[in-house]
This record gives C-alpha cells, sequence and structure tokens, in this order.
C-alpha cells in the first residue's frame, strides 16, 4: 500500500493565487523523464504497453515518473470541472476593426476583407532587392487580372514543383496525395472565369493545400493513418472547404501531417517525414507539418491545418510562417476527423498575416445546429491600412515562463518585445500565469481520453500492425487514464479559465515565445519507428496548451533566426472573440520583421515572371 500511496498536491482556491509580477508561485519545469527512443527500442517499449499485465505497471509508473499521479490524479483540488473551452457572447471592443454583417457569403467576406488590407507596395519592393518577398493572396489576383499569367499557368509550375519536392534528393513528404486531373480542372475554371473578366473573388485561382485530416474531395482523409480512410470515408468537404471553394480557391490536394495527430515531430512512418524547408535535415513541427511547410516553400500562399495541442502553431513557427487558431466555435468543425471535441479546431497557415485575415474572412461560419451559434458575438475585421491608430495595448508577459525557451528564441523574442514598445509605445505587464505544467497535464489527460473515446469502436477491430509504432504507443497512454484523471484535469481546467480571465483585465493579449526549441534534428533511426522524444515534445507545446484547453485565440508570426539559420516564432494569445486585435497586432509586428525574412532553401517561385 505505502509503495503506491502518492500524496497529491494541494491547490489553493483559484482566488487566492497572486497572478501578480512578484507572486511566490513556483515555476516548475517540464519534468520529462524519458530518454529519447527511436528504432527497435520503440518496437519493444510498445511490446511491454501492449502486453496485458507488464503494460498497466509500466504505465503506472510513467504517470508516476511524470507527475500526472500527483499534480492530477490524486491532487485536492478546489474547483468544480469545465467539460468544454467554448466562451460566451462577449462583446469586447477593439481598436481600428470593421464590424462585418452577418450572412454575408463567403466571397463577399473575402471581399470585405481585402479592402482592409493596406494600399499595395509593390513599387518599393524592388528598392530592396535583397529583400525575400513572398507572395500573397493579393500578389495572385493581380498577376491572374492583368492577365500577367492565369491559374492554369500557376497550377502547372506547382504541380512541377510538388514533384520536384518528392525527388529522393528532397524528399520533403509534403503531401499524403493530390490529383493533376483535379488540380487542372480547377485551374482550368478558374483561368476561364478571369478571361470572362468575373473572378468570383480575390481568392479564385489561388492555391490552398489541406491538412489531411479535413475532408476534401475527391481525396480520403486518412488523417495520416493506413486505416481510417476505409472505415470512415470522405463523402463531402469540410464546412471550410466548402467556403474556399465557393470564393474560387483552387484545392491543392492534402497535406502530410503526424500519425493521427498524436505527436508533435511531422515525422510519419507511412508517408514520409515532413522535411522543413529551411534546413532538410530537421523536422517541420506537426501535427500540421506537410500544410505549414508547403506553405514556406512557396508551393501555396495558405493551407488549412487542426490545431489541438498546437498542431498549427508549433509547425507555423518551425517552418517560418503565420499560424492562427481563432476563438474555439468560430469556425466549424464539420467534416474534420473528431479526435478530440473539446480542444480541436481548423485553424490557418499562411506566409502572411494579410493572407490568414484573407482565409480567415473566408472561412469564418455561421455555425451549424450543433454547435452553439447563438454564443457568438459579432464578427470584426482589422483595418490594417490604419496602423498608428492602434496603441495603448498592453502585452502580459510572464518572464519565468517566456524564458524557459533556448537562449537563441529567448533573446530573439525579447528583442522583438524591445522594437514593439520603442516602434508602438505598446507596453509589457509582468505577470504569473499559474500551473503551466500542471495544465500541459491537464491537457494531454484530456486529448487522450477523447481521442481513445472516439477512435475505440474502429480500434477494438483493427489490426496494430496497420498503426505506426508510435502511435501505438500514444494510443496507449491515451487509453490508461481513468475517469478520476479526466474530471481532475477538467478541474484544473476550471482554474485555468479563471487564470486567464483575470490577466485578460490588466492586459490585451499574453505574449510568449511559441516554442521552446527550435527545430531539431530528423535523425534517420526514426524513420520507420517513429521517435518518442518526450524532452523536445515538451518544449515544443509549452505556449500552445492555452489556446486549446481554454479556446483562446492566438497567433504566431517568425520573428527571426537562431544561430543555425532556423525561424523562431513569437505568439500573442488573445481574449475571447479578439481575432480581429491579434491579427492587427501580427501585421504590426510583422511590418518590422520583415525586412530581416530570409529565404528558404527549398524555395518556388510561382510568380516569377520569366519562369519557363
Ligand atoms: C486533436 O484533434 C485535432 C483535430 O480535431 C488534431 O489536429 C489533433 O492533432 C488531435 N490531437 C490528438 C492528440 O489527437
Ligand atoms: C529572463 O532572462 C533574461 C536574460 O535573458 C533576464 O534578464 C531576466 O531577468 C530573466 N527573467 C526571469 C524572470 O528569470
Amino acid at each position: 500500500m505505502g509503495l503506491f500511496r502518492d500524496a497529491g498536491k494541494a491547490y489553493k482556491p483559484a482566488p487566492e493565487v497572486d497572478l501578480g509580477a512578484h507572486s511566490d508561485e513556483f515555476y516548475l519545469h517540464a519534468n520529462v523523464k524519458a530518454p529519447r527512443v527511436a528504432g527497435l527500442l520503440v518496437k519493444i517499449f510498445v511490446w511491454i504497453l501492449e502486453s496485458p499485465i507488464l503494460g498497466s505497471i509500466v504505465l503506472y509508473i510513467l504517470k508516476k515518473d511524470n507527475l500526472i499521479q500527483r499534480l492530477v490524479s490524486v491532487a485536492e483540488i478546489q474547483e468544480p470541472p469545465l467539460f468544454t473551452a467554448t466562451h460566451s457572447s462577449e462583446d469586447i471592443s477593439e481598436q481600428s476593426v470593421t464590424p462585418i454583417k452577418p450572412n454575408l457569403s463567403p466571397a463577399e467576406r473575402v471581399q470585405e476583407a481585402a479592402s482592409c488590407l493596406p494600399p499595395c507596395l509593390d513599387s518599393s519592393f524592388t528598392d530592396s532587392a535583397s529583400q525575400f518577398k513572398r507572395w500573397t493572396i493579393r500578389d495572385f489576383f493581380r498577376a491572374y487580372k492583368s492577365g500577367e499569367t492565369t491559374p492554369l499557368e500557376v497550377a502547372r509550375r506547382f504541380l512541377a514543383a510538388a514533384k520536384e519536392t518528392e525527388d529522393p534528393k528532397l524528399h520533403m513528404a509534403f503531401f499524403i496525395s493530390y490529383s493533376h486531373e483535379d488540380i487542372l480542372r480547377q485551374a482550368e475554371e478558374s483561368s476561364r472565369r478571369y478571361h470572362r473578366g468575373t473572378p468570383i473573388s480575390m481568392m479564385d485561382g489561388v492555391l490552398v493545400a489541406i491538412k489531411d485530416e479535413i475532408d476534401c474531395m475527391p481525396y480520403p482523409t486518412t488523417g495520416g493513418t493506413r486505416w481510417l480512410h476505409k472505415v470512415r470515408p470522405c463523402i463531402e468537404d469540410a464546412s471550410c472547404v466548402k467556403h474556399l471553394r465557393s470564393c474560387g480557391a483552387i484545392l491543392a490536394g492534402k497535406t502530410n501531417m503526424h500519425e493521427l495527430g498524436a505527436g508533435a515531430s511531422g515525422i510519419n512512418p507511412h508517408y514520409g517525414a515532413t522535411r522543413n524547408p529551411y534546413d532538410i535535415n530537421k523536422i517541420s513541427g506537426g501535427s500540421s507539418s506537410g500544410s505549414a511547410a508547403a506553405v514556406c516553400a512557396g508551393l501555396c500562399p495558405v493551407a488549412l491545418g487542426v490545431d489541438g495541442g498546437g498542431s498549427v502553431r508549433m509547425p507555423a513557427a518551425l517552418c517560418g510562417i503565420v499560424g492562427f487558431k481563432p476563438t474555439s466555435g468560430r469556425l466549424s468543425n464539420s467534416g474534420i476527423l473528431p479526435l478530440n471535441w473539446t480542444v480541436g479546431m481548423p485553424g490557418i497557415l499562411a506566409a502572411t498575416v494579410e493572407d490568414a485575415l484573407i482565409t480567415y474572412a473566408a472561412i469564418c461560419d455561421h455555425l451549424p445546429f450543433s454547435q452553439p451559434t447563438f454564443l457568438q458575438p459579432s464578427l470584426n475585421f482589422p483595418l490594417l491600412d490604419s496602423m498608428q491608430s492602434i496603441t495603448n495595448i498592453k502585452l502580459a508577459k510572464y518572464g519565468k515562463w517566456f524564458n524557459d525557451s533556448t537562449i537563441d528564441i529567448r533573446n530573439c523574442c525579447d528583442q522583438t518585445l524591445k522594437m514593439l514598445s520603442q516602434h508602438y509605445g505598446w507596453k509589457i505587464v509582468d505577470v504569473t500565469v499559474p500551473e503551466i505544467e500542471e495544465m500541459r497535464l491537464a491537457h494531454y489527460i484530456t486529448i487522450g481520453s477523447e481521442c481513445t473515446a472516439s477512435l475505440a469502436p474502429h480500434l477494438s477491430k483493427l489490426d496494430y500492425a496497420e498503426i505506426g509504432w508510435d502511435a501505438r504507443v500514444a494510443l496507449s497512454v491515451y487509453g490508461s487514464f481513468s475517469s478520476r484523471d479526466y474530471l481532475n484535469a477538467q478541474r484544473i481546467r476550471n482554474r485555468q479559465m479563471y487564470f486567464h480571465k483575470e490577466i485578460f483585465k490588466r492586459a490585451d493579449v499574453i505574449v510568449t515565445p511559441t516554442t521552446g526549441v527550435t527545430a531539431y534534428p530528423l535523425l534517420s533511426d526514426a524513420a520507420d519507428t517513429g521517435e518518442l522524444d518526450y524532452i523536445n515534445g515538451a518544449a515544443l507545446v509549452r505556449f500552445s496548451i492555452a489556446g486549446n484547453f481554454l479556446g483562446l485565440p492566438a497567433v504566431t508570426l517568425l520573428v527571426g533566426y537562431d544561430k543555425g539559420g532556423l525561424p523562431i516564432g513569437l505568439q500573442f494569445i488573445g481574449r475571447p472573440w479578439s481575432e480581429a486585435t491579434l491579427l492587427h497586432l501580427a501585421f504590426a509586428m510583422q511590418t518590422l520583421c520583415i525586412k530581416s525574412y530570409k529565404r528558404p532553401k527549398v524555395f518556388y517561385d510561382l510568380l516569377k515572371k520569366e519562369q519557363a
């Protein structure tokens, strides 16, 4: 008895926790006790975990070692559980926004968003030849409208580039599937619309890739597995894909992802490890790995991903692009694999903040019946052409947490904050965000329990040999949580919701690095089995959890590079429904950082004039 009895942490009632700068709350560094494992060792580990008695004992020891036991399972918590991350409608006042009328069509919303863009600066770009410029949706639209090129021409260049990335020399593993025929057909239709002078919207003819977890005809939805599409056929477009199609966008295939979204490296044993275009020997991050890497490499200006535990923001940061996850409930989850219900939702990966806005305009939604539409407040778009008017911004920073990242990340992000204060007069407010590591563990229990419940009917019929090794480890751990673990995790969710609401009384956004590490090496022993690297994994998700567990909107932007030339992301986490403010702040930051942007090593310029 004594051996297995474990004292749980006794939490103070949430209102008694000091959230100020000088709080004596202890910052707990992720205490992950598990070495990196790959290859044969992963297989042996799976064999142990899946064996009936030994497996339970090992799982028990693992949970205890990683503090799940003490901090969640047997903890004493005062608060009742909070089961979802939905927010009630609050009319928040935002600066420099334009309200959007309800019931506009996606194309009309895109039109509204387009009128929020700053005037085009393309002549000034030619001044600085060294500057790396990414083409935006508006650039494509102009090039099509002027007849400089056509959607068909760009689609052909896309297909040629996609093919080149599959070459054994590169083997980037961006896509799980894409159909030449289907892409060319869409491009021909779009080209005809431009020829007639009747493009549907600014997105007409723009290539958008879709994570293979979101239904998009005519492709199966694999979720990065070899089996899920066989038991769950894709029969129609997901809601967000339908909207993109109705705007004239060209759906450019299904991107690679971490199997079942159950990891952050983007190493997929069935479809290949997605490589980072800045350094092909590094990971791209996950789980929306292919979407991030394809945008980074210039194959499309935007792609869709799904974010259940930072899965859009992490790969976006590692690949140096924009990752944007709106408030939970802002976008429809219909047509997305239901791997977890209360933490996952679609998100946008874009090369620029302008394009994140345009895409957001296309896919934000009046939600179907099953989702609580009445909760959604009015929709605002940020007026990106009025930069000076967004002042008085307060950024909440928790120094110990912020510093729990590599030296390069910490210095670069700090430098960016200094620039923002100097340039825009934004103020840093020092705060304490308590119990970060506790929240990470509670979220892990939640996402794992939801994934198990959702997949159980399929898994019981499945031959496990179909599942990748690292996903099998995840499924074993996910299936080990008890109802007590789950309920206590939801009580921690309640505490965190309280803490975050209190912090948002003092500041507009919480600012953090997006990840604790930059892209790490892709090692060859992980190719078949994947790898178990919970130390890097914990460092990757360290700053992502509130976005999912609490349903808060968040955005990441490229702010610099580490010594090895790998991208560094800075994240803003916002109040519920404050998407417009987040995009505005990100755009202001982009304006300052864009001069230092560097071209990835693997990059395709789909609008280059003299291209053959
Ligand atoms: C949770 O679900 C979302 C989609 O709803 C997905 O992107 C994410 O990878 C999933 N994560 C896990 C751990 O199942
Ligand atoms: C964070 O690190 C910086 C140096 O990089 C240091 O000046 C600062 O005091 C640290 N803050 C905390 C709270 O540890």
